[in-house]
């Protein structure tokens, strides 16, 4: 009697595994789930150790091959990197370390752009670290260096969308602050190049008037991981049913749950806490 054969998952069965610094992230999840509803998402929010916006590129950096450690001993078919921050100062360290397909938020926010802008003037808001790495100018000059690209870094925005207050006069007020430079500089297109952006759309477009075009990075990431599967064959397929997000968090989950629907825009399962053991590059 031959022993029965181990039960073979396909590789493009296995789930996306997705990471960020905290909960924002989960404005890349709606997005992926939007524009690949069968395919099973695993969400790792490092909240124990968020913002990483604010941290030194070394330390980004080691934090984002432990988030992607730990996603692979979930099994995940490839990772994407939810976190603007982590997508400028990791990417290329975390590319090198592991052998599986790993996608950053920032490529796909700067080819949206890129194929936006008239005028060739393009402004980028994000956390300090991301406007320090040069991340966004540096990709979008690479494929045109005719553009111009004006960053700024918007510390205060953060800690707003997590206080809820997405409609508020202190709110707008900031936005006026950080977005007039670059209105003066007649950016005819604006990368929102952080996690949180998504959710101040609206107060954004208000402030940057109807000229100028939004770019949401969580959004042009969706579809660009769609396609970057698609050609690696890595797709689930149309299953009957539709994906799951399975969530995990670095920190209590009870903050978590509180904001969780927010970001995700429908009710998140409950996540479970977790530990990352130190890893470097
Ligand atoms: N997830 C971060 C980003 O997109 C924002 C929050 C943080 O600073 O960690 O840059």
């Amino acid at each position: 009697v031959s022993a029965p054969k181990p039960v073979q998952t396909a590789r493009s069965e296995l789930p996306i595994g997705i990471f960020d610094s905290g909960i924002g992230g989960l404005t890349v999840v709606r997005q992926i789930h939007k524009a690949l509803p069968h395919e099973d998402l695993v969400y790792l929010g490092d909240t124990a150790r968020v913002p990483y916006g604010t941290k030194s590129p070394a330390t980004v950096i080691r934090f984002a091959c432990e988030d992607t450690a730990f996603l692979l001993r979930q099994g995940v078919k490839a990772v994407v990197v939810a976190c603007n921050t982590a997508s400028a100062w990791a990417l290329a360290a975390l590319q090198r370390e592991f052998a599986l397909p790993i996608f950053g938020v920032i490529e796909p926010g700067a080819r949206a752009a890129l194929a936006q802008s008239r005028n060739r003037r393009i402004g980028v808001i994000a956390t300090p670290a991301t406007v320090r790495s040069r991340a966004y100018p540096e990709c979008i000059r690479t494929r045109d260096p005719r553009v111009r690209v004006f960053a700024q870094a918007c510390p205060l925005l953060v800690p707003l969308v997590e206080e809820g207050w997405v409609r508020h006069s202190v709110t707008q007020a900031v936005l006026r602050e950080y977005l007039a430079p670059l209105l003066r500089q007649r950016v005819d297109t604006l990368v929102l190049g952080c996690t949180h952006y998504p959710l101040l759309k609206s107060p954004i477009r208000e402030v940057a008037g109807p000229h100028v075009q939004l770019v949401d990075s969580a959004a042009s990431c969706a579809t660009y991981v769609r396609d970057a599967l698609q050609k690696l064959d890595l797709l689930a397929g149309d299953r009957p049913r539709r994906g799951t997000i399975r969530p995990y968090v670095t920190d209590e989950i009870d903050r978590f749950q509180t904001m969780a629907n927010r970001f995700l825009g429908f009710p998140a399962e409950r996540p479970r806490q977790v530990e990352l053991p130190p890893r470097s590059v």
